[in-house]
């Protein structure tokens, strides 16, 4: 089971290619068709269709419209046309990856209370709270896993990990697991005491915000920057397996500017083995991931999880 290719991936990476490809044809449309700026023609304030070409030596292939992309957002086009005026240079697909991320805006600037805190592929980021009192349904990890609880999936994709980390010689443990809002908050308050804002919130989230209060997301070994983790031999072995157990590296080095926190080698979370085999296939963070999706991709993942739960738990 650990080891199946995702339906989905195979979807993906056509997509990506797509994109890719997407992004670079209106680069060369932008060079070649300096007086209508590719990405723009079509974007402008309350453009629903574009315009004709002015010559047939004018005619290029069309660009595609927000809109019209499977992973565009109905309810992001003005932000897609704000943010399209702002950088022309700019393709329309990575218009749509730059909005569907939330990054058009600061970091916890118009954020939004989950509506289903509970999703195992929930995305929960400095855009996305959870809701007040919202606490998971939780069980303790067990005494030869270290510290803390997590949300039952979780725990036992954790467990079923660690117990073939130390088949091959590796240990790991949790150091910090699920975190309630008031811990969370006493934690950030902490810290506060030592670091300027700007400084704490890139390696602590507001409390609302943190991976660890949804019972799915857990600290292997340490949390500290000092000790290297990166350089460990239970780093290695993480970075070659945690996805066949649903485990996704979650802040991942040079990725501040998406993720909004410096590199955290030791920050797991469990997000089902098919989103967390994707992101590591195509090197990327799960914000990054979850914006090529289209609404009904992500509704897919989260079937595939649940299903591939049931299938870990059959006997
Ligand atoms: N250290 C991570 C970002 C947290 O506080 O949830
Ligand atoms: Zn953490």
């Amino acid at each position: 089971m650990h080891s199946r290719v995702s339906p989905l991936l195979a979807l993906l990476v056509p997509l990506a290619a797509a994109v890719i490809a997407g992004t670079l044809f209106s680069a060369v449309a932008a060079g070649e068709v300096p007086e209508q700026s590719a990405g723009t023609a079509h974007l402008s304030a309350g453009a629903v269709s574009e315009a004709p070409p002015a010559s047939p030596e004018a005619a290029q292939p069309s660009l595609p419209a927000p809109w019209a992309l499977p992973n565009s957002r109905p309810e992001l086009l003005e932000r897609y046309q704000a943010w399209a005026q702002l950088h022309p240079e700019q393709g329309v697909e990575q218009v749509v990856l730059q909005v569907n991320m939330g990054l058009d805006r600061p970091f916890y600037s118009g954020t939004q209370v989950l509506e289903d805190p509970d999703a195992l592929t929930v995305l929960v980021n400095k855009y996305h709270l959870l809701p007040d009192g919202y606490v998971p349904q939780l069980e303790p990890l067990g005494k030869d896993y270290g510290h803390g609880s997590l949300r039952p999936q979780a725990a036992r994709a954790f467990r079923a990990m660690a117990d073939q980390a130390r088949e091959d010689g590796v240990q790991l443990s949790s150091v910090s697991a699920y975190r309630s809002y008031e811990y969370q908050a006493q934690l950030y308050a902490q810290y506060l005491q030592w670091d300027p804002q700007e400084v704490v919130d890139t390696f602590s989230a507001r409390p609302g915000s943190s991976e660890h209060q949804t019972g799915l997301a857990l600290d292997i070994n340490t949390a500290s920057l000092s000790s290297h983790f990166e350089d460990t031999p239970a780093y290695a072995w993480l970075e070659e397996h945690c996805a066949q157990f649903g485990f996704l590296l979650r802040y991942p080095e040079d990725k501040q500017h998406i993720t909004g926190y410096r590199f955290e080698p030791w920050h797991y979370r469990y997000v089902g083995v098919s989103a967390a085999q994707a992101c590591t296939q195509l090197d990327l963070t799960y914000e990054e991931y979850l914006a090529r999706l289209s609404p009904s991709q992500i509704a897919a993942l989260e079937e595939e999880a649940l299903a591939g739960e049931e299938a870990a738990a059959a006997p």
